[in-house]
């Protein structure tokens, strides 16, 4: 393929995913996150001919300019969008396949203990929100979203959208996911709600045992849905702009 028919292959991609994109030309002059993946594809042909100093300073310019810190060794693939651009870091050892977009401050990074092969992988369609952490050798698998903040420290199964602190799935496969069980909150406070559900079961054991839902959540669950159809009802009356 061209030079110039990837540039155009790119551009495409952006005004297919971005809404606020308008023009082939508004995109070629004000979309850093695109030039800084051209910089890389020119780095990381430097680095693969074992210029690496010249590569690390190439990548270092385009840092200064774009905001993005691309290892000139990391492995991208085609159509890359990187939106909004400023604080995104790309780890030496990363690979982000094709149609991956990921947002402002992003980082595909290293846990700061291994080494060899030490930051992500990322397959083809991923999706990333704006600050989210990706750290150590793991993969996200195809067509996954990965929510704004989140902190992922595991692999990710594919068409599954992660969030929080650390990542937990709330949707595999378009099913929604519902943590019922404590162990699987893997945050600080998921110890204490382990001894807190064992304390509960015990004293519904010593008063008689009372029943449990045969659903556990389903109440809450039930609720939230309502909710969500209230304001898809809402949605009809209220337009709100399409670009983030
Ligand atoms: C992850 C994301 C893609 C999920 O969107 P979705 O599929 O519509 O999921 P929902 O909104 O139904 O959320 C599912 C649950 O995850 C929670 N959740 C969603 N995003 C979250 C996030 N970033 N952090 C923590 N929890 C989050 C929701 O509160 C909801 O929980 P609940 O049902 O217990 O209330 C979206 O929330 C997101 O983070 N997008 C990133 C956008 C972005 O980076 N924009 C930058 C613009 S500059």
């Amino acid at each position: 393929m061209s030079l110039f028919a990837r540039i155009r292959e790119d551009i495409n991609s952006v005004l297919e995913r971005d809404p606020a994109a308008r023009s082939r030309l508004e995109v070629l002059l004000c979309y850093p996150g695109l030039w800084a993946v051209w910089f890389h594809r020119v780095s990381h042909y430097l680095w693969r001919a074992k210029l690496r100093l010249p590569a690390r300073m190439l990548s270092q310019f385009a840092r200064f300019l774009t905001g993005v810190d691309i290892h000139p060794g990391a492995l991208l693939g085609r159509r890359l969008f990187i939106d909004h651009a400023t604080g995104v870091v790309i780890g030496e050892t990363a690979i982000v396949a094709s149609d991956v977009t990921m947002y402002q401050g992003v980082t595909l990074g290293g846990t700061g203990k291994g080494h060899g092969k030490r930051h992500p992988t990322v397959c083809d369609g991923v999706f990333i929100g704006n600050n989210a952490n990706l750290l150590g050798n793991i993969t996200i698998g195809e067509n996954s979203r990965v929510g704004a903040g989140s902190v992922v420290l595991d692999d990710v199964p594919p068409n599954s959208t992660v969030v929080g602190v650390p990542a937990h799935i709330v949707y595999h496969n378009g099913e929604r996911v519902l943590i019922t069980d404590p162990h699987d909150v893997k945050d600080p406070l998921s110890d204490a709600l382990i001894a807190l559900s064992a304390r509960v079961e015990e004293l519904e054991k010593r008063s008689g045992g009372k029943p449990r839902p045969a659903e556990p959540f389903a109440a809450e669950e039930a609720e939230r849905s309502a909710y969500r159809r209230e304001l898809e009802r809402l949605r009809q009356y209220v337009t709100m702009g399409e670009g983030i």
